[in-house]
């Protein structure tokens, strides 16, 4: 019989400091209320100086462990775009510091959508055996490629970490993740960028230049791709488990915009109640998104045991990703 990867524990962790839209620079040349009625954001968490993106996946990391009863994993995912460093991947290092040395350990990056890659690949590690249980963390410090004079992009991201542990079990159980619909476009791959550090700046023989280091983003165009890839994928999903719209119950979506949710909801056509939303706390953190929105739904009592579930993101690559979910009952420590 199939093994199906199913969730089983749960953490969440924001770094300590709080970032209000009015603590921003004056000189970004924006305001509270553009970035709350455009963005739904009121605030986001930064992470201190010397810290890096293993610290804040330690944590989150060492919850969902608590969170599933076990401290153990034979794998550990990193879905993350801010590794610590290029080489080597991050998860081995976290995987030692959740005292798992030994366990399969790596990296993958699939910008805002890792989180859903990430569920994909715990669920082929699962059930071609290679592993009983997975540790996927998503996490991030977007900090370190914001632009701090860029309108665009410096109110928006905010960095944080979120992780699930998956357990081998049965198909339709409570927590089984379902059917995963995964996807990119690559025409799409400047829309969303940062030029410098990797390969292609390295090997043009100049040196990287300051603009380089940081992130840029077609806003307006990102916005349009996000709402029609999401809503398509949600419903190939849907589709693919012979559900409705009107079955979802819940639908944790990549916190890019209050207003790519509302729109993702309209277009679906669920009510924009059943939408899950934790933007306005802590912005858009990429990878850590979707775990995050889960820690803080659970937390708030917003998603609970047997509701109809529907994870969904998009990002950077361009890529995106959804799945569907009965949500389990589960033990999670609302302390970040
Ligand atoms: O996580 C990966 C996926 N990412 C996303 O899905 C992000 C999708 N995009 C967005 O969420 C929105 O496009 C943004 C929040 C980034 C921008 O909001 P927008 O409503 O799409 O703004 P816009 O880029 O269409 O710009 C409208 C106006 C422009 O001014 P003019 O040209 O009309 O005078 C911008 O310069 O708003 C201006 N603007 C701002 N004004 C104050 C853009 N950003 C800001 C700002 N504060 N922060």
């Amino acid at each position: 019989m199939t093994r199906a990867a199913v969730i089983c524990g749960l953490g969440g962790w924001l770094p300590p400091r709080v970032v209000t839209n009015d603590d921003l620079p004056a000189g970004l040349g924006t305001s509270d209320r553009w970035i709350r009625t455009r963005t739904g954001i009121t605030r986001r968490h930064r992470a201190d100086p010397g810290s890096a993106t293993s610290d804040l996946a330690v944590e989150a990391g060492a919850r969902a462990l608590a969170s599933s009863g076990e401290p153990r994993a034979d794998a550990v995912v990193l879905a993350t775009t801010t590794p610590d460093r290029i080489c080597p991947a991050t998860a081995p290092e976290i995987a030692t510091r959740l005292g798992l040395t030994g366990a399969a350990a790596f990296d993958m990056n699939a910008a805002c959508t890792g989180f859903l890659y990430g569920l994909a690949a715990a669920a082929g590690l699962i059930a071609t055996g290679a592993a009983d249980r997975v540790l996927l963390i998503g996490a991030e410090t977007y900090s370190c490629l914001l632009d701090p004079l860029d309108r665009g992009t410096a109110p928006i991201f905010g960095d944080g970490a979120g992780a699930v542990v998956l357990r081998a079990g049965a198909p339709g159980e409570p927590g089984a993740i379902g059917h995963i619909d995964l996807g990119s476009d690559g025409t799409g791959a400047d829309l969303i960028a940062v030029g410098g550090g990797g390969s292609r700046q390295r090997m043009s023989g100049r040196p990287e230049q300051d603009g380089e280091r940081y992130l840029t983003m077609a806003g307006r165009e990102v916005f349009k791709h996000a709402v029609g890839r999401m809503a398509d994928s949600c419903r190939t999903v849907l589709k693919r488990a012979g559900q409705e719209p009107a079955d979802v119950d819940r639908i944790v979506a990549h916190q890019a915009n209050i207003r790519i949710l509302h729109q993702l909801a309209d277009e679906l056509g669920v009510d924009r109640g059943r939408v899950v939303a934790n933007i306005d706390r802590v912005g858009n953190t990429a990878a850590a998104s979707v775990p995050l929105a889960l820690f803080h739904g659970v937390a708030d009592g917003a998603v609970r045991p047997g509701q109809r579930t529907l994870l969904t993101a998009f990002g950077a690559g361009l890529t995106w990703g959804s799945t569907l979910l009965t949500w389990p009952e589960l033990a999670v420590a609302t302390g970040e």
